[in-house]
């Protein structure tokens, strides 16, 4: 089944699939109920009866928040219950095509004593809801918070039950939102579908590398641009570093949306082997957008963003830089550049640092430069 949102049907591996459980997880309050009412909205367009249960809204509630979102249809029925019995009881009556349980953490079986969202409750709802799937074909969308305290179950408790797991990431204070299948019997996972949160709920960013770039500061110290892949797509975003003095015995190593190790350890190759005094200072990065990157072919960015701010100089305009770095500063090769090349020369930049290895799977990018290095020095001569 195809709900037409693209970037959740491509998440879900090219549509729904019949008789499966889907879980979608998140923090609470990041978008899960609107992005299911959009997506619910989809499929009762194509025809298909939804049965929304929640068990955190009213009735009324969801009817005012579909109002606003516009995805009020006659195909879509919502109930406000928890006990799981009397919703498995509803669905022979109701012959829907598809349930959505929102959320799981907040069904409740009678025969159990533990309190809702309490990992045996979790565990017995899912176990039902699968059963039922399995035997009548109807797919089921779970969707459930994602906790930081034990006390509450959280999704992790039935990853292994589910067929899909989607998750659904973003801060809260950034517009952007990515969907991710970290889990998928159906699909590829890695695969992402990326959202922007607006007063009438998510839209769809089919060109993400132009949203995540396009606040980004020109000629200033810190600030590169680098290509990830994210499944199978392509992406470019802008990695930010900031090196400056500390007066803490234990200078501050902060980062957002990379590998934190993965960080110390080029901050330690970057003093080896270009000699540069890091030690002493406060070194924060972040990329932005509230994107997470943890591929190692970020390594050249991180590496430059470093310098960049070390040394106080901007990164010429029009320079994308890719590349893994091994410990004694060698550049390694990375995986699918010739897709992030292509990329690259469509978002209209002109210059590419890649690892020297690469330069003759790198053809037909017209007047992009392409700049091969073996190692660290290299690069930043190149550079700087
Ligand atoms: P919600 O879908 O309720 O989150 P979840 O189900 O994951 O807990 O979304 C909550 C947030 O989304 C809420 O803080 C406000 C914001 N929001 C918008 O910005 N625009 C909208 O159109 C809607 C419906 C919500
Ligand atoms: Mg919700």
């Amino acid at each position: 089944m195809i709900t037409g949102l693209s970037e959740f049907d491509r998440v879900l591996g090219g549509g729904l699939v019949e008789g499966s459980l889907v879980l979608i997880g998140g923090d609470p309050g990041i978008g899960k109920s609107t992005l299911m009412l959009q997506a619910l909205n989809g499929l009762c367009q194509m025809g298909q009866k939804v049965l929304y249960v929640s068990g955190e809204e009213s009735v009324r509630q969801i009817k005012l928040r579909s109002e606003r979102l516009q995805t009020l249809s006659p195909r879509l029925f919502v109930v406000s219950e928890i006990d799981l019995e009397k919703i498995l009881a509803t669905i022979p009556v109701e012959k829907p095509d598809v349930l959505v349980i929102d959320s799981i953490q907040t069904m409740y079986n009678p025969e159990l004593s533990s309190a809702p969202g309490s990992v045996s409750q979790v565990r017995e709802s899912t176990l039902k809801l699968m059963v039922m799937a399995k035997r009548s074909g109807i797919p089921v969308f779970l969707i459930g918070h994602v906790t930081k305290d034990g006390a509450i179950a959280g999704p992790r408790v039935m990853e292994h039950m589910v067929d899909t797991v989607l998750y659904f990431e973003g801060d809260s204070n950034h517009v952007f939102r990515i969907l991710r299948a970290v889990k998928n019997r159906f699909g590829s996972t890695n695969e992402i579908g990326v959202f922007e949160m607006k007063d009438r709920g998510l839209s769809q960013v089919t060109n993400p590398s132009a949203v995540f770039l396009s606040e980004r500061p020109e000629k200033s110290p810190g600030s590169v641009v680098t290509a990830c892949m994210e499944g199978t797509r392509p992406i470019l975003v802008e990695i930010q570093g900031l090196a400056s003095s500390s007066n803490l015995g234990t200078p501050r190593r902060t980062v957002l949306g990379l590998d934190q190790n993965r960080v110390a350890l080029l901050v330690a190759v970057m003093e080896k082997k270009l000699g540069m005094q890091l030690t002493g200072l406060d070194i924060f990065m972040n990329v932005a957008g509230g994107v997470k990157v943890v591929e190692p072919a970020v390594d050249m960015a991180i590496v430059t963003a470093i310098a960049s701010s070390f040394l106080d100089r901007a990164v010429p305009d029009g320079l994308v830089v890719l590349g893994e770095i091994g410990l004694t500063g060698e550049v390694r090769a990375i995986s699918r550049i010739d897709v992030r090349a292509a990329e690259i020369k469509k978002m209209g930049f002109n210059h590419l640092i890649v690892p020297k290895s690469s330069v003759s799977a790198l053809k037909g990018l017209g007047d992009v430069r392409v700049t091969g290095v073996r190692n660290l020095s290299e690069a930043m001569e190149v550079i700087f």
